[in-house]
This record gives C-alpha cells, sequence and structure tokens, in this order.
C-alpha cells in the first residue's frame, strides 16, 4: 500500500495554516500564544482531511497538551489510516523572539512507520545525500567529520557543522573546531538544520549533538524523503523517561536509531515557512493577505515541490 500521492498538498494546507497564524504574533515574546495559535490552526485543518489519522508524535501527552496530543485522532475518520508526526510550531522561541528557521511541519506514513518516541532528547547525526552510508553515531565526532570530507571529496576544513547551542555541547564543539571544521551554532531549530544537510544553498554538511527526540523522528522523514540520512540515540534524562519509552514500544532505549527504525515504508512530509530561513522564506504578510513558502516531499517519488502562495483573507480568513 502506498499513500495518496495527493495527501502531502492535503497536509500542507495544514502547515500553511498553523504558519500564517503563528507568524502573526511573531517576535511578541509570548512562546506559548505563539505555540497555541499554531496548534489551533493545524488541528482544524487536519480535521477537513479525509484520513483516518492517529498523532504519534505531537504536542506531549494527553494531560499535558490540550490538542494535538498523542494518540489524537485527526481527520474527517474516514479515509487511509494514517501516522502523523507533527510540530505545529518547530522553533516557538524563534517565533517569539523573530528569529530566523521557524517552521511548521508534518510528516505521516502508514501504521507502524514512525517511530513513538516519548518527549525525551535524542543524540543526532544527519547528512545529505552525497554522505550517504559515511556517518556512524557510534564513532567519534572526529571520525564522522573525516568520514563526511572523504565522502564528499572534500578537507574537513571544508564542512560545516550545525550544534545546538547550548552548555552540553561544549565538548563537542571543542572536538568539532579541533578538528578543523567551521561551526554554525543555532538557538532553535534542528529539524531545519537537519533539511539544511540536503540543500546545496545552504552550506550546511552535518547536523550532530542533542536536540528533541520528537524532531529526530520528523527529521528523519524529512531526510528519508530527501535521500539523507540521520541516525539518533534517546538521551533520557530519569528513570521515568526511559519507563515511558519503553512503554511506546522502544525496548532497547540505548539502541542506535537508523533511518528504517525512525521513519520507513512510504513517508511524506510538508513544511511551511513561519520565520524566514535557510531553505524557506518565512511569512510575508501583504494588505488583506499573506505569501507563503512551503515545501512537500514524498519518499516513494523522492520528489520535491516548493509551493508558494497567496493567501487571500478577503476570501479565507486566516
Ligand atoms: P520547539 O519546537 O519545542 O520550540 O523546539 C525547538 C528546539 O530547538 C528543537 O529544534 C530542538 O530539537 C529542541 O528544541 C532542543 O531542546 P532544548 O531547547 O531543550 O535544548
Amino acid at each position: 500500500m502506498s499513500i495518496d500521492r495527493n495527501m502531502a498538498l492535503e497536509l500542507v494546507r495544514a502547515t500553511e495554516a498553523a504558519a500564517l497564524a503563528s507568524a502573526r504574533v511573531m517576535g511578541r515574546g509570548d512562546e506559548t500564544l505563539a505555540d497555541q495559535v499554531a496548534v489551533d490552526a493545524m488541528r482544524s485543518s487536519l480535521n477537513r482531511i479525509e484520513m483516518d489519522g492517529t498523532v504519534v508524535i505531537g504536542e506531549g501527552e494527553r494531560d499535558e497538551a490540550p490538542m494535538l496530543f498523542i494518540g489524537e485522532k485527526v481527520g474527517t475518520g474516514s479515509g487511509p489510516q494514517l501516522e502523523i508526526a507533527l510540530d505545529p510550531l518547530e522553533g516557538t522561541t524563534i517565533c517569539a523572539s523573530g528569529g530566523p528557521n521557524a517552521l511548521s511541519v508534518i510528516a505521516a506514513g502508514e501504521p507502524s512507520s514512525l517511530l513513538h518516541a516519548p518527549d525525551t532528547y535524542m543524540d543526532k547525526i544527519a547528512v545529505g545525500r552525497e554522505a550517504l552510508g559515511a556517518i556512524d553515531l557510534d564513532r567519534s565526532p572526529t571520525e564522522n567529520l573525516q568520514a563526511v570530507a572523504l565522502a564528499k571529496g572534500v578537507p574537513v576544513e571544508d564542512l560545516t557543522v550545525v550544534i545546538l547551542d547550548r552548555p552540553r555541547h561544549e565538548k563537542l564543539l571543542a572536538e568539532v573546531r579541533a578538528a578543523g571544521a567551521r561551526v554554525k551554532l543555532i538557538k532553535d531549530g534542528d529539524v531545519s538544520a537537519a533539511i539544511a544537510t540536503c540543500s546545496r544553498e545552504t552550506e550546511v554538511d552535518l547536523l550532530l549533538g542533542i536536540g528533541g527526540a520528537p524532531e529526530g523522528v520528523i527529521a528523519a522523514a524529512a531526510l528519508r524523503c530527501l535521500g539523507g540520512e540521520f541516525q539518533g540515540r534517546l538521551k533520557p534524562r530519569n528513570q521515568e523517561e526511559i519507563d515511558r519509552a519503553r512503554a511506546m514500544g522502544i525496548d532497547d532505549v540505548d539502541a542506535r536509531l537508523e533511518m528504517d527504525n525512525l521513519a520507513s515504508g512510504d513517508v511524506i512530509f510538508a513544511a511551511t515557512g513561519v520565520t524566514a530561513g535557510d531553505f524557506l522564506k518565512g511569512v510575508r504578510f501583504r494588505p488583506q493577505g499573506a505569501l507563503t513558502q512551503s515545501v512537500v516531499m514524498r519518499s516513494r517519488s523522492m520528489t520535491l515541490r516548493y509551493i508558494d502562495a497567496e493567501h487571500n483573507f478577503r476570501y479565507k480568513p486566516a
């Protein structure tokens, strides 16, 4: 079975709706508001799509998230059964401060195709197509940099590595710098950074370091459609998170997770830029409307479609 190819185009309406809603409150310094409006808009848009969807990566568990929680049913209830991984606003802090690379994202797959990851951390490595097969999360950052440089036919000094700017990455950062690679420290948004490894325009070769596990699954789904590679390992912070992972079906919490463990089979992915970013333009408001830019991808065909949309609020209020 494969997912109807029009489904990705349906899902992009939901990422557009969430992007339009959150971009409206960009820079207000209110993360909760930015997230809430994105969730509300995405949810009502998803529920108009003819599908029997179940959120497997969402805004948290039922008790902590009022909407789009893990296990929530979305769609009209009839139509194809789909597992949905979503982040209505990836980069809440970015949006609240008007920074770059905030996105609204959805990945979808057939039942049992996406890892049901708990809301914990994940150690990550991601590269684009040219370095496929060259990375191994079990090797040191230096060894991975050398292998990627060899695969790309460039010196390590020409590689650019994206790392989340966090105290936990002090040692990683020192090693990457000592190896001679260029570094781009980002404040937030490692889904966008993982996708950037697959674009020639962005000058990003690797993503390294620890970020959110749900974002890891979403990034792996995107890289599956882009022909890149993503590996991860859960980094639970306490016994409760370990138990949660086991309850969600992950028996070996320490296992290295490869593409097939994270996002397998026929996967579709849609993202809309909220704020201006490396590979997508952000929402630009115009009199009575707004412009959005989205990307839609499908692993089966590996087609990448950019969708520039002009929204007219006179006919369809945002
Ligand atoms: P949100 O979408 O929840 O705002 O996540 C932003 C983000 O930067 C992710 O891209 C990243 O994976 C995660 O947070 C890192 O977590 P932390 O901020 O706790 O280091």
